[in-house]
């Protein structure tokens, strides 16, 4: 019998044809033919409609090296694309569209704010909800301000803490605000002091040309002065069941208010950072037990909600008394962090897990369904 066959899907980052993650690749193409799931890489750009073949990127073990080869559509997709303003991205979703009979192992999630939307459905979801609001008006960011002393600007699409403004009002009186954040660009902008009229212009400028929300600000300040969140994974494993693989602490980089890794972050073992912040190990312990619950579930209902999803990374923000919100939600996350935290045995996890479960889905695809319910 042949091997199932697994496509992860992917876009060029430039002309060059060049990709982001392709070491992540080759590391899943070894483990994927270990278990006997045969891995290639393609992106959209190399499928050719007519002739029904894709020019796939195959990596070599032997040899250990990469080359193209022509080959059939796969039993499976692993969509690891990002939104991006391009060509390549559109071509992407007409992609997505052509083929949307095919089996994607996940589906694109939508954006912060319809997401947030969805989890406030929920009451269980909502008491983990840092307060939001669609940025329309000044009105909206006085509302915030008047419920929270710290407010967060963020764009709804936005990736990799670009884009983000923090706000906090001066505690004594003349109605000043702080602010600092980062562009677009990720350049760090340098905290000053405004007044509200200054404030709401600089935020109108800020949320020109997007959509935008404004959300209570989660106080994340370490004693260092620099801020942290946690980043957890959870994924289907091989049997199709969701399982968590694994949670990391990030802290920023001086003069950051944004602890993405990308944005000059480190990682840290979640465990350690949580103690330190919480005090006690036995509150750190209940904290993680607590986040990881929330995860498996938010990660269940946001499938139902959106369609097929084999992973979901949560950036989530402990506040001091231990109480959890989730700041966002990824879908297509990167492992990196439980690289860097030192966590070699969750990383290893985090990649194989997607393989395992899209040996499982294979089974179950190729499995008659009155068969099935005897299994169950
Ligand atoms: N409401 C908030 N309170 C405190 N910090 C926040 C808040 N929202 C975002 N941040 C900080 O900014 C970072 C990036 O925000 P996030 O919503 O995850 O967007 P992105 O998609 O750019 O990663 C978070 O990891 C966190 O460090
Ligand atoms: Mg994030």
């Amino acid at each position: 019998m042949p091997e199932p066959v697994l496509g992860i899907l992917t876009l060029y980052l430039n002309d060059a044809k060049q990709l982001e993650e392709k070491s992540v690749y080759r590391r899943m193409i070894i483990e994927g033919s270990r278990i006997g799931l045969d891995v290639f890489v393609f992106t959209p750009a190399d499928v050719h409609v007519s002739k029904e073949q894709i020019n796939a990127l195959v990596y070599d073990i032997k040899s250990g090296t990469w080359s193209r080869k022509w080959r059939s559509f796969p039993n499976m997709i692993y969509d690891r694309c990002r939104i991006q303003r391009s060509q390549r991205f559109q071509q992407l979703l007409r992609f997505r569209a052509r083929y949307d009979h095919l089996t994607f192992l996940n589906r694109p999630l939508r954006n912060k704010w319809t997401v947030h939307q969805t989890f406030s459905q929920r009451s269980r979801f909502r008491q983990h909800m840092p307060e939001t609001l669609l940025y329309q008006s000044s009105a909206d960011l006085h509302r915030m301000l008047k419920f929270s002393p710290v407010v967060y600007v963020k764009p709804i699409n936005g990736t990799g803490g670009r884009g983000i403004l923090r706000i906090e009002r001066q505690r004594e009186g003349k109605h000043l605000y702080d602010i600092q954040g980062r562009r677009q660009s990720r350049q760090i902008i340098a905290p000053r002091k405004v007044t509200l009229n200054r404030l709401e212009s600089i935020v109108r400028q800020w949320c020109l040309g997007g959509r935008f929300l404004v959300q209570q600000g989660i106080p994340l300040r370490l004693p260092s002065g620099r801020f942290h969140d946690y980043r957890m994974l959870v994924q289907k494993n091989g049997q199709g069941v969701w399982e968590f693989t694994g949670m990391a602490g990030r802290v920023g980089a001086a003069r950051s208010v944004t602890s993405n890794l990308h944005g000059g972050g480190h990682a840290m073992k979640a465990e350690v950072l949580l103690k330190q912040w919480l005090g006690s190990e036995e509150r750190a312990d209940k904290a993680m037990r607590t986040a990881e619950k929330l995860g498996l579930e938010a990660a269940a209902y946001l499938e139902d909600s959106f369609g097929a999803l084999c992973e979901l990374a949560l950036d989530l923000a402990i506040d001091r008394e231990g109480k959890i919100y989730v700041l966002e939600v990824n879908p297509k996350p990167a492992r990196e962090v439980f690289a860097r935290s030192g966590d070699s045995a969750t990383y290893r996890k985090a990649l194989i897990r997607p393989l395992e479960y899209a040996m499982w889905v294979y089974k179950n695809k190729n499995t008659p369904s009155s068969a099935k319910t005897v299994e169950e």
